[in-house]
């Protein structure tokens, strides 16, 4: 939530900036701005997209060879052109802009206000512009002593970039809770709140830690912790190419995502499976190892599309490795009083690795004793970092709001999971073992042979684009399958959509029922399939129209619907892993065919850096 960009060395930094924007767009699309230093420093903002900031721009004074820029998700104040960042202290002294929340905002600023502060946005981050100034000016310090002692009094989160006027020499930057990486060129530095702008130009970066200040010059970065103790940078390599964040073609970044997932699969297991040798093998989990295998409970934590996952995994974990599970959303887990012990496993599921729900139940697990793993997508993330273990799902950037490529390979991981317990504690078979890595193996063809249909969900969604509401229904491992198409319609659409377990349809949904309701049922041949056919029977009795999503070669449920969707036979394990595909697609479709800003779904933002 909210991207952040930075620059300084010896080129212009303006074109760096707007490029690092335009690819942190996805973090927030509310305003952009840049503050450009070039003898004293020139701010440009404005409300709405970067290419809105660009045209506002075109024609002013963009020179400057340090610059810091911003794309607002709002938090404090609505969506302006006066509460877009950068925020600048009311004598000017020092520009900043700031990723994450300052809860003490209201105490600094009526203490402010007390030592004749004004303030003219209704942002936290302008207090805290105005608090560096103000210990600056009355401890007559420098600018770097003058951040830490601010940030020493502020409870909340920041990503945070600073020029001062005064000492134009330098960026200053700090992090706490909101992820900052630094890039080092020759000469040069960049900053941003993930690499994507980065990549470009360097592939060593150094990952901020919580309660880093870093103090950069264009050829010198000295880091330390606002306590002003001395730190080591850990210089790491950047393993992203250029490609992976660039849209090769596809009309938006959630089709080429829905696209990638053959490939992010295939990268997700590469390595790890491996069916002569019955084995898997999940490097980052061997010191947790037996611990896993003998967890008596396992407790999923995340958010979204993520805790989506975490329910599949649910299904998995107790079918296959007979293990007690519970999956709880981070932000309700966080706020009750839940019972942990030093036995219980937590996995945090996190595509970005910065969700901050996710972040906070993660600490107070820990807290509590238990052994805490990861299961993220981005490398050298927050969640990835705080976690005892874990596995990364290598799916590539995900740079669409939606998550799609990232809910399939966090299934795959907790898949391969799930069967390596089963294995070690002898409850599958070596054939129902090797068999299943088989499959496994087979999912990116079989995804493959979904999408060469990719014609029949646009003429679904041609039909169904106008409708109100949509109802998914599914059973067993299929309910989460049904509540992530419904989150898909919902979130790119704004079609209201609820996805339900296909049974309860009868205690409540069922009244909403009539002509004008599409519903979509995952009916896949598995031990509810009967069920499941009962169910739509009672949707088509009260004049339902209902999309089935079936195995290919079912010939029952075609005669009884108005559109199927074959999908190729798997295992009962991993068959979500092809039935959200069709989803996906037909909320993609039906999202373009209404219009609306696929990647940038109104309202929302990548990466829930706030709680
Ligand atoms: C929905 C979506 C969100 C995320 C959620 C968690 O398409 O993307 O629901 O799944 O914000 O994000 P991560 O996985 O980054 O923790």
């Amino acid at each position: 939530m909210c991207g952040i960009v930075g620059y300084i060395g010896n080129k212009n930094a303006y074109p760096i900036l707007i490029k690092g924007l335009q690819r942190l767009e996805y973090r927030g699309y509310d305003s952009a701005g840049v503050a450009l230093l070039n003898g004293q420093v020139n701010v440009y903002k404005k409300k709405g997209k970067v290419s809105d900031l660009e045209d506002y721009i075109t024609g002013q004074d963009i020179r400057g060879t340090i610059g810091i820029g911003h794309t607002r998700w709002a938090t404090h104040g609505e969506p302006s052109d006066v509460n877009a960042h950068p925020h600048t202290s009311q004598n000017g002294t020092f520009t900043i802009i700031h990723n994450g929340i300052i809860e003490n905002y209201s105490n600094l600023k009526n203490s402010l206000t007390e030592q004749g502060y004004s303030f003219v946005s209704e942002t936290d981050t302008e207090v805290l512009a105005n608090l560096i100034e103000y210990i600056y000016r009355t401890q007559e310090t420098n600018a770097e002593i003058a951040v830490r002692i601010a940030l020493s009094k502020v409870v909340g989160a920041y990503g945070l970039v600073i020029i001062c006027n005064e000492e134009k020499d330098k960026i200053i930057a700090a992090r706490k809770s909101s992820p900052l990486v630094i890039g080092l060129g020759d000469d040069e530095y960049f900053l941003a709140s993930d690499a994507t702008p980065i990549v470009e130009y360097t592939d060593r970066v150094i990952y901020l830690n919580n309660d880093d200040v870093a103090i950069i010059k264009k050829d010198e970065l000295i880091l330390k912790t606002i306590k002003n103790d001395i730190l080591e940078p850990n210089v790491q390599k950047l393993d992203l190419g250029l490609s992976e964040i660039e849209k090769n073609g596809f009309d938006h970044f959630m089709l080429k995502e829905i696209f990638e997932q053959p490939r992010s699969i295939r990268d997700t297991f590469r390595g790890r499976l491996n069916a002569e040798k019955n084995e898997i093998r999940l490097g980052g989990l061997y010191h947790v190892y037996d611990q896993l295998v003998n967890a008596k409970r396992i407790i999923i934590l995340a958010c979204g599309t993520s805790w989506h996952a975490g329910l599949v995994g649910e299904y998995l974990f107790e079918d296959l490795a007979r293990i007690q599970v519970e999956v709880d959303y981070a932000s309700e887990f966080r706020y009750r009083n839940p019972v942990i012990s030093e036995e219980d496993i937590v996995i945090a599921i996190s595509q970005s690795g910065e969700t901050a729900d996710t972040l906070a139940a993660i600490q107070l697990a820990k807290e509590a004793g238990a052994t805490v793993l990861g299961i993220c997508n981005v490398v050298g993330s927050s969640i990835s970092r705080e976690t005892h273990a874990g596995v990364y799902t290598h799916a590539g950037p995900e740079i669409g709001v939606a998550s799609t490529k990232a809910f399939t390979a966090q299934v795959t991981v907790l898949t391969m999971m799930a069967m390596m317990i089963a294995r070690e504690k002898q409850l599958i078979s070596v054939e129902k073992f090797t068999g299943l890595i088989k499959e496994l193996e087979d999912i990116p063809e079989k995804i493959g042979k979904i999408l060469e249909n990719n014609d029949q969900f646009s003429d679904i969604a041609k039909i169904y684009k106008d409708a109100t509401n949509a109802l998914y229904l599914g059973r067993g491992v299929s309910y989460p399958v049904a509540l992530e198409g419904a989150l898909k319609l919902k979130e790119i659409s704004y079609i209201h959509a609820e996805g339900y377990p296909a049974a309860e349809m009868k205690h409540g949904p069922i009244a909403l029922i009539d002509e004008n309701m599409p519903v979509v049922v995952i009916a896949i041949k598995d031990s509810s399939y009967d069920k499941i056919v009962s169910n739509i029977q009672e949707v088509k009795a009260r004049n339902g129209i209902v999309i089935a999503i079936v195995t290919e070669g079912d010939d029952t449920i075609e005669k009884m619907v108005d559109h199927v969707i074959a999908i190729p036979e798997t295992d009962p394990s991993l068959v979500s892993l092809l039935s959200t595909i069709p989803l996906q697609l037909i909320a993609y479709y039906i999202a373009v065919m209404r219009g609306c800003n696929v990647d940038q779904p109104r309202n929302l933002a990548k990466s829930v850096t706030v709680e």
